[in-house]
């Protein structure tokens, strides 16, 4: 039995899995405060860690129907993310380690979304290709054994995919967090309303979404507030056809230079339809997570954490939490 905790950002999750990466719990514990300043406020959301992740423990192992007395390792997220919020999650985990006596994983936050591929029920296995797209990273790797050792065949030059859904939702006032709210207002509209910029200049799998949301904000100028406002689903619906058109095309360009046919697909905007019918239309063979394994979560660094090894005892003590990607997620 494995108790993965995770608290990078502003979810306070943690789950229970067997040795073999059945998940018999998964409990998120999400901070819904921060819509109030849209965006995550990083004091903050270590403050609400404190108060949240035990009774989330708690619940994780009560729906396990285990006790502390039958874990056999701990899991936690070592970074990227807010330094503060991985604290709170690592002093737990080893707090709890210590207390029990049993081993500690360390596990990269990226590796988990990736991981998160091997839950979902269909059997995955090196090499594949995984499209990490979540609120901070958006990434091709390309796995060729188990682990978080990769490459990287393309990456972001600036924005994030979800962070693109994030501020072109709030571009079109449409609140925080935002992929799901933009996601839901694209349903009633056009996505070839407007023609909004794919990066063509970029070559290669790398990405780059700062020009269009760039392109937005003067759309959104130009129409001015009346018709923005009636136009937000077309908005909407062209806004993220832009960022799936150009999820699909470096997922194909980096299935075509590594011969790699099998992709995973990790994190927040694995949880988008759109994106999801995208790829599958284009004629990749995807493999996605459920949407619950997509957004932050614990089960998906338990699944990691089978793919790491237990750290010695004094590493455990001292591990400390990192809050930019390693070479993982370069
Ligand atoms: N249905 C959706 N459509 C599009 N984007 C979505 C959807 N659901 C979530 N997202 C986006 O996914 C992101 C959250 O994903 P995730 O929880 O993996 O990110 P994070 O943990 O904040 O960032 P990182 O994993 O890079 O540290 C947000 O940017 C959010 O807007
Ligand atoms: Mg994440």
């Amino acid at each position: 039995m494995i108790l993965a905790i995770e608290t990078s950002c502003d979810d306070s999750c943690a789950a229970v899995l067997t040795s073999s990466g059945d998940v018999l719990s998964s409990v998120v514990g999400s901070q819904v405060i921060h819509d109030l300043y849209g965006g995550v406020v990083p004091e903050i959301a270590a403050r609400h860690h404190l108060e949240l992740l035990l009774p989330v423990v708690e619940r994780a192992l009560a729906e396990a129907s285990i006790g502390l007395a039958d874990l056999e390792s701990v899991a936690v997220t070592q970074g990227p993310g807010l330094v503060g919020a991985l604290l709170v999650g690592l002093a737990t985990a080893k707090g709890l380690a210590a207390g029990l006596g049993i081993p500690l994983r360390a596990v990269d936050h990226l590796h988990g979304h990736v991981a998160a591929s091997y839950l979902a029920g269909v059997p995955l296995e090196p090499p594949f290709l995984c499209l990490v797209a979540s609120g901070g990273h958006t990434l091709i790797a390309n796995v060729q054994e188990p682990g978080p050792n990769w490459s990287v065949v393309g990456t972001t030059i600036d924005d994030a995919a979800g962070e693109a859904f994030d501020k072109g939702a709030r571009i079109l006032g449409l609140g925080y967090p935002g992929g799901p709210l933009l996601e839901e207002q694209a349903k009633a509209g056009d996505p070839d309303a407007f023609d909004f910029p794919r990066a063509k200049g970029v070559a290669g799998a790398d990405f780059s979404f700062a020009g269009l949301k760039t392109s937005l904000l003067y759309a959104v100028r130009d129409l001015g507030e009346a018709d923005a406002t009636a136009r937000r689903a077309d908005l909407a619906a062209s806004y993220q056809a832009a960022i799936v058109d150009q999820l699909v095309e470096r997922v194909t360009r980096a299935v075509d230079s590594t011969g790699v046919s099998v992709v995973a697909f990790g994190g927040g905007v694995a949880a988008n339809s759109s994106a999801r019918l995208g790829l599958t239309a284009a004629g990749i063979k995807l493999v996605v997570p459920p949407r619950k394994y997509c957004t932050d979560n614990a089960a998906m660094i338990g699944r990691a954490s089978l793919e790491v090894q237990d750290l010695p005892h004094d590493a455990a003590f001292s591990l400390d939490a990192y809050s930019t990607a390693t070479r993982a997620g370069r």
